[in-house]
């Protein structure tokens, strides 16, 4: 479904993003993008959704989504691409004064068309899929609500009830969970987990907490000084090297301990 060739990416700040990264997706799969802050992640997933070239940023070699380089197709073939991939970001990004209900709807956008989307067209149908998103997540019952009334595990549903609405293709999430607390983040994850599971939906997550990677991720692939430093499926992790790989060190817990209050003082 998806395959980075040799892709590099420089922005025009003359920082190389990614360097000759090779990555193959396929149709259904789970697969968790582990690294530091300023690895590389949320770059690799612009690639994907088209949206590198808001940034002035230069792509070299190809990416591609169903055989088609997303890097030189029209705009308008970027669109149509862009319609099949549903977002989910840290922050939520969701509409705060909306309710609950409009910012699923959000999601049928490129189904209705935006200028029928700004009247509040929407069809029946469109509702009804809205609807069903937000109980896939579980909180259909907060679709009058005010976005902003909500708490940020319930912000994060909506907004994988946004991206479910869209009835996409593939799933990406930039750092879903970072904003959110250890049982919330599982929480959220979990739900991502089972619509992967449950209806095939490719999905693509970023995360820099290793734990949950491995909690999570089926397939693992990690990501340092822009280039991807391993693929595996997470049973073939070995204990400890995830973490160094990832990290640059091993820490050891009394090590951790002392970076934690160091950051704490700070
Ligand atoms: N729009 C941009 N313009 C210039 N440089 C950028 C831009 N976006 C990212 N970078 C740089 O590219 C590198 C990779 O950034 P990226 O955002 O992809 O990392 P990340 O792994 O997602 O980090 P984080 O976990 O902090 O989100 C970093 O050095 C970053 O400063
Ligand atoms: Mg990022």
């Amino acid at each position: 479904m998806l395959k980075f060739e040799n892709v590099s990416v420089t922005y025009p700040s003359g920082t190389q993003a990614l360097k000759n990264v090779n990555l193959e997706v396929k149709e259904g799969e789970f697969i968790v993008i582990a690294g530091v802050s300023g690895a590389g992640k949320s770059t690799l997933l612009r690639c994907i959704n088209g949206l590198i070239e808001y940034t002035g940023a230069q792509i070299d070699g190809h990416v591609y989504f169903d055989g088609e380089d997303v890097a030189r197709a029209s705009r308008r073939r970027v669109r149509e691409i862009r319609s099949q991939v549903g977002m989910i970001f840290q922050e939520f990004n969701l509409v705060k004064r909306s309710s609950v209900m409009r910012n699923v709807l959000a999601g049928r956008i490129p189904k209705v068309g935006s200028a029928k989307a700004l009247f509040g067209m929407f069809r029946p149908e469109d509702k009804k899929i809205a609807l069903a998103s937000l109980d896939r997540v579980g909180i259909v019952e907060k679709a009058k609500q005010r976005a902003d009334k909500l708490s940020g595990g319930q912000m994060q549903r909506v907004g994988i009830a946004r991206a479910l609405a869209q009835e996409p293709r593939l799933i990406l999430a930039d750092e879903p969970v970072a904003s959110l607390d250890p049982i919330t983040a599982r929480i959220v994850l979990e739900h991502l987990k089972a619509i992967n599971e449950e209806s095939g939906i490719t999905t693509i997550v970023n995360l820099h907490d290793t734990v949950l990677a491995r909690a999570f991720g089926d397939r693992i692939v990690g990501i340092r000084d822009s280039t991807i430093i391993f693929d595996e499926p997470v049973d073939q992790l070995d204990e400890g090297t995830f973490e160094e790989a990832i990290y640059g060190a091993a820490l050891s817990s009394h090590e951790y301990r002392k970076v934690s209050k160091r950051s704490d003082e700070q």
